[in-house]
């Protein structure tokens, strides 16, 4: 049946994973801590989100990061400035932050304009406060595997799917794991996070020779490239566990007024891919609502680490 364009119900046999209502539980339990915090230590944890320029899909995450921010009981602070900002300017934001203590995390939405060197302001932004989890220190931490003081902030989106594996498949210990992309932002720190858990881990890219053999050795699979249903159903392994990162907006069938209306697709065929996968997370309704749980999840540690308290249990 691979490849038809129609299938029955009862040839799609996966288990899909549902990461919008596991995020929907993290961020019920991240407002409990945040009660506990407010009512035993007077601790409110506080998020800044920088946003540079004007480019519509990162306002629309500003804009759902501040909301989620809020309804989960913290301060957000939203800070945007125009596309023409000099590094001088936003490294002058940052340091401004870096000394506010009623901000415990920092977030500067990428991508940035070209004039500004991203790396010169990740690495300007607090460690503490780094709850996207890309600075050098954090980055080195979590590849050292850093316990306690040490412990780093992980990025969002790669402890997002952790959480979703563990949840699904309990110990991951010994498991083969493929993940395609090598991003610092998801496909690197995922790598580190899978070896963590005493995965074998291969980091597939655009260069890997064989990319389709590479995949079907996974027994869990994680998709962060960013095209639009690249890995097709016959790279994968009966019965493995799909991790579908990609948020890609492509045409979609023609409305009632005859124009094609967008949609959005992961990097996974996932029709195809349900037919052989164990289970797989849904594009939309799977990965993307955990990145911003998570990040209210690492203000909540960061700001329990400033404040020389712990994280509350709920
Ligand atoms: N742009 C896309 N994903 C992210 C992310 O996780 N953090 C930041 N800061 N920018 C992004």
């Amino acid at each position: 049946m691979i490849g038809a364009t129609t299938l029955k119900e009862e040839d799609l046999s996966a288990t899909i994973i549902d990461g919008k209502a596991f995020a929907a539980n993290l961020r019920g339990k991240i407002a409990q801590q945040v009660e506990r915090l407010k009512a035993d230590h007077g601790l409110t944890p506080g998020l800044a989100v920088v946003l540079v320029g004007e480019t519509p899909a990162s306002q629309v995450y500003v804009r759902s990061k501040g909301k989620q921010t809020v309804e989960a009981g913290m301060q957000s602070f939203e800070h945007k400035m125009p596309a023409s900002t000099s590094q001088a300017e936003l490294l002058q934001k940052v340091d401004e932050l870096n000394n506010d203590p009623a901000v415990h995390g920092i977030l500067v939405q990428l991508p940035l304009p070209d004039q500004i060197d991203e790396q010169a302001i990740i690495n300007a932004i607090d460690p503490a406060k780094d709850v996207d989890g890309f600075h050098v220190i954090n980055a080195g931490r979590l590849m050292t595997g850093g316990k306690g003081e040490a412990a780093p902030l992980v990025p969002c989106t790669p402890l997002g799917c952790l959480m979703l594996l563990k949840d699904h498949l309990g110990s991951l210990s010994g498991k083969t794991a493929v993940v395609v992309g090598r991003s610092n932002i998801v496909g690197k720190p995922m790598g580190q996070l899978l070896l963590a858990e005493s995965c074998t881990v291969t980091t597939a890219h655009s260069r890997t020779q064989d990319l389709p053999a590479v995949c079907r050795g996974a027994d869990i699979l994680v998709a962060a490239v960013g095209r639009p249903e690249m890995i097709r159903g016959d790279w994968i392994k009966p019965g493995a566990t799909v991790i579908d990162v990609g948020i890609n907006r492509v045409e979609g069938e023609p409305g009632p007024d005859g124009k094609p209306k967008g949609k959005l697709v992961g990097d996974v065929a996932t029709q195809e891919a349900m037919e052989v996968a164990g289970a797989i997370t849904p594009v939309p309704g799977g990965v993307g609502p955990m990145t911003i749980a998570c990040l209210l999840a690492n203000t909540v540690t960061a700001a329990c680490r400033q404040a020389g308290v712990s994280v509350p249990e709920v």
